[in-house]
């Protein structure tokens, strides 16, 4: 066998291992999932439409919508339960009218916060409803939607299935997993299954190792913890239990390839892009 001869062996040989190499190193079964937190946050406002349109044209699986409700009891997409990070006024969304919430400006903070990322048009940007949302992206996309903690509880959940039934997003007509609803307080969640047992739900934990499996494979479809205090193991418990995995906020591509590569079911990031890069190789 000649020089020539042997280059020609070793590329043969790396064209038939090569799929082996890619498939062994992912076994999932299943889709894992890409969750734009807060929209494509990494690139935009968070929260803003610009955001969510972003993370659609990067390819998301997921809108994630983290809901606080006005003093006049409308929903609106904004993280924190207070305005004054994300926008330029100041106060409680639950102390403002939507109205008072729409004269905020919600994007400016981010060209100013990251000028390397800023762009004009996001001056100006506004706080959106759930209304505007559903309006805007349709049945044809997929939403994450996070009731917080501290919430006027039920009347935000009840308010949510009114906006959720007014779209067809859930109901008879509607696809099982539209719609996926976190939250961090079992209650909302179990509240939730009895209304709307066509909801796929996650139970979010700081702490995985803290969190009651059996007990949450009860009312859950599945968990959302912070995958810095998560292991392979955990993954395998949860699994075990019939619970799916969406771990949170997972942007560095080294621990996505990673996460992919423990079976999570589905990671919540603020870059899209970076992740559909491995999802799409892995799987
Ligand atoms: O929504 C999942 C996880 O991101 C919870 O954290 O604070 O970003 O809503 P937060
Ligand atoms: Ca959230």
């Amino acid at each position: 066998m000649n020089g020539d001869d042997l280059v020609r062996l070793i590329f043969l040989l790396c064209l038939i291992v090569s799929p082996i190499v890619a498939t062994a190193a992912n076994n999932n079964d299943g889709k894992v999932e890409i969750i734009a937190h807060r929209g494509a946050s990494g690139h935009a406002p968070e929260h803003t439409m610009e955001a969510y349109q972003l993370a659609l044209e990067q390819g998301t699986d997921y809108l994630e919508l983290d809901l606080q409700m006005t003093k006049d009891q409308k929903l609106v997409a904004i993280h924190d339960d207070r305005v004054n990070r994300t926008t330029n006024g100041r106060g409680k969304v639950n102390s403002l009218t939507l109205a008072e919430i729409k004269q905020l400006d919600a994007g400016s903070w981010f060209n100013q916060k990251f000028p390397e990322k800023a762009k004009p048009y996001y001056n100006g940007l506004s706080i959106p409803t759930v209304d505007e949302v559903f309006r805007a992206f349709g049945t044809s996309m997929n939403y994450y939607i996070e009731i917080k903690k501290l919430q006027p509880f039920p009347e935000m959940a009840d308010e949510l299935l009114k906006v959720l039934r007014s779209y067809q997003l859930i109901g008879t007509q509607a696809e099982k997993g539209k719609v996926v609803i976190e939250s961090f307080h079992p209650e909302t969640l179990k509240y939730l299954r009895r209304k709307a047992p066509e909801l796929v739900l996650i139970q979010l934990g700081e702490k995985p190792a803290k969190m009651n499996l059996s007990e949450i494979s009860g009312y859950a479809d599945g968990v959302g913890p912070n995958y810095l205090n998560m292991n392979k193991q955990f993954v395998k418990t949860a699994h075990l239990h019939g619970l799916i995995v969406h771990c949170w906020t997972v942007n560095n591509e080294t621990d996505m390839i990673k996460l992919i590569n423990w079976n999570v079911d589905g990671i919540f990031t603020n870059y899209v892009d970076r992740a559909r890069k491995h999802v799409g190789a892995l799987q």
